[in-house]
């Protein structure tokens, strides 16, 4: 959450930090602001709201110099307005932070005995007021800074800005990502090596408790323990970083229609054509000797997991609990011997996550991470990473990172059972088979989008919505809901059909459009039994279902999306399609901001 870059120049820096932190956008849009040294003075713009704004501000006050830090926020403390803005400067130091300064009460107390006044309810002013305090007792910029940092505690990535240095940002984390990259008498540092991607190919990415100084010509990085350290610098592949809307309205519609491609390449990664062994990073996982697996995530990554949860429960035999971070990290679950912990993250930078993470390293048998970002946090931290190769994912709302995340899970579980001869060699060999032809099956749930339209047209009128689902398409209902909520802001449940009589069912009236999500499967006519008595109490059925699934049930129902017939166990990965589909164009029905919704970001590095 917030982004952060820096550059030192060899031209104006200005339209570069901005330019940057338009690829950083997605980490927050609540206010944006950059500070220069031009001729030796420090200066800075912010502005309240998404970047164009600060672009704007900066035609009418333009700002000079060639070294420069830049920021967007994700509001934590203090309400997103030009004074919480960063970057935060007082006196001749400048800071953007991404992250939380926890001690930021007692460090406050501090500085207020002192008698120093604050300007801010932010806890990053701190970071700028005792730095500037260390300055007046010895002027080295360095020295002060790293004098700041040892005072500091939570999560944090920093870049520091000094009055009179025009050749100097110093940079730390700490539980947040930071990246350096290398150019041509030039440096750079930001939030991810995506932001840097145009400006070089070459980044160094700091580790945990790293701090540098950085100039145009050298980087001078110090670990957690004082000790000077060297970091290789590595090539990132700039097509990766391509963060083009290809033609779409939305980043969230490129990457719907992206999710064939990703997924056959994903599959492709795992399942080498003609085999049908899963083939991981290295042989070091085998479950035959596990006795348990532990999966945390958060959000629609969590979701994932819950899928995953039949998966290798049905088809490896394998005992499997599945958390949320923020709760398993804090009950302090115990670990049991033949545990293996699994975490599963887009970003492989979220808060809870990467904690609950540390929390098993070490009690574990091993750790395992399905990750996006090969370089992030929670991938570097696990004894095995798996990529899910879906690609830069900008919209906010995952979709083609979670249809990624199943592939390679239920991948994962075929494996599982493999280890643990579960599976029979022809059983395999069909999942195998449906596997390599889900992206086919994919683009013929894309066909329907015109359906889906209409059907979200009808949807974005409702104020609430319904989402039932059974077995695996329970996980999915709360997928569908939560995209839905988190882009059209309708407010909308989901619960496995079973629970429906349980207690929803009293919001059920004439009002309430309930999707249901049920391809004729082995629970069909139990859910298709709820679905009855949804509309016994003239509740709006949207049924999801196949061909066969729609001719034997779609009397009464308010519509119909028809999805193809695929194996059972794929079920999950193509009706997140439909699922997807109808919140992005019930959104855009209802005129919200699609990529960018409201208080949210998309790289959650704050708990
Ligand atoms: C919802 C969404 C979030 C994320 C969650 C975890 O569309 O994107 O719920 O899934 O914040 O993020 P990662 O996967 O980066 O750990």
């Amino acid at each position: 959450m917030c982004g952060i870059v820096g550059v030192l120049g060899s031209h104006e820096v200005a339209p570069i930090l901005v330019e940057a932190l338009k690829r950083l956008e997605y980490r927050g849009y609540d206010s944006a602001g950059i500070a220069t040294v031009n001729n030796g003075a420090l200066d800075r713009r912010r502005a309240v709201g998404k970047l164009v704004n600060l672009s704007d501000l900066l035609v009418h006050e333009p700002l000079a110099g060639k070294s420069g830090i830049g920021h967007t926020r994700w509001a934590t403390h203090g309400a997103p307005s030009v004074n919480n803005a960063h970057p935060h400067r007082v006196g001749g130091v400048a800071v953007v932070h991404n992250g939380i300064i926890e001690n930021y009460r007692e460090l406050r107390a501090e500085l207020a005995e002192q008698g120093v006044h604050f300007t801010t309810d932010t806890d990053t002013e701190t970071v700028a007021l005792l730095t500037e305090l260390y300055l007046r007792e010895d002027p080295d910029p360095v020295r002060a800074a790293y004098r700041t940092l040892d005072r500091l505690q939570g999560a944090f990535a920093l870049a520091f800005l000094f009055d009179g240095h025009e050749d100097l940002i110093v940079a730390a984390r700490k539980g947040s990502p930071l990246a350096l990259g290398h150019g041509d008498g030039e440096m750079y540092v930001g939030s991810d090596a995506i932001a840097l991607a145009p400006l070089t190919d070459r980044i160094t990415y700091l580790e945990e408790g790293d701090r540098a100084a950085v100039t145009r010509n050298s980087v001078t990085i110090h670990d957690a323990q004082g000790q000077q350290v060297a970091r290789p610098v590595k090539r990132i592949r700039r097509d990766s970083a391509r963060v083009d809307k290809a033609g779409h309205k939305h980043f969230m519609s490129k990457e719907i229609a992206e999710q064939p491609e990703v997924i056959a390449e994903a599959i492709r990664r795992y399942l080498p054509s003609g085999e049908t062994t899963i083939r991981l990073p290295d042989d070091s996982l085998d479950f035959s000797k596990v006795q348990r697996l532990t999966m945390v995530a958060c959000g629609t990554a969590y979701y994932a997991c819950l899928t995953a949860k039949y998966w290798f429960e049905q088809l490896a035999r394998l005992p499997v609990e599945v958390d949320v971070a923020s709760e398993f990290r804090y009950r302090e679950p115990p670990v049991t011997d033949g545990t293996v912990a699994l975490f599963v993250s887009q970003s492989g930078e979220t808060a809870d996550t990467l904690a609950a993470l540390r929390y098993c390293a070490g009690k574990a048998d091993k750790i395992v991470s399905v990750v996006n970002v090969p370089e992030s946090s929670i991938a570097r931290e696990s004894d095995l990473a798996l990529p899910i190769h879906a690609g830069v994912e900008i919209g906010v709302a995952s979709t083609k990172a979670f249809t990624c995340q199943l592939s390679v899970l239920l991948m994962l579980a075929l494996k599982a059972a493999t280890d643990r001869g579960t599976i029979s060699p022809e059983a395999l060999a069909d999942h195998v088979a449906a596997l390599r032809g889900i992206p086919a099956m994919l683009n013929l749930a894309l066909d329907q989008d015109d359906t889906i339209r209409a059907a979200a047209q009808r949807l974005s009128e409702a104020r609430d919505v319904l989402f039932l689902g059974r077995g695996a398409m329970y996980p999915l209902a709360l997928e569908g809901a939560l995209k839905l909520k988190e882009i059209s802001y309708i407010h909308a449940e989901a619960y496995a059909s079973g629970e429906l009589k349980h207690g929803p069912i009293a919001l059920i009236d004439q009002h309430m459009p309930v999707v249901v999500l049920a391809p004729r499967d082995a629970l069909f006519d139990k859910t298709v039994s709820n679905m009855q008595e949804v509309m016994a109490r003239k509740g709006k059925v949207l049924l999801i279902s196949d061909q066969d699934g729609i001719d034997a049930a779609s009397d009464g129902v308010w519509d119909t999306i028809r999805m193809p017939r695929v194996h059972d166990a794929l079920t999950p990965i193509l009706y997140a399609v439909p699922a997807q589909l109808l919140a992005y164009h019930t959104a855009v029905a209802k005129g919200t901001d699609v990529d960018q919704p409201r208080n949210l970001a998309k790289s959650v590095t704050v708990e």
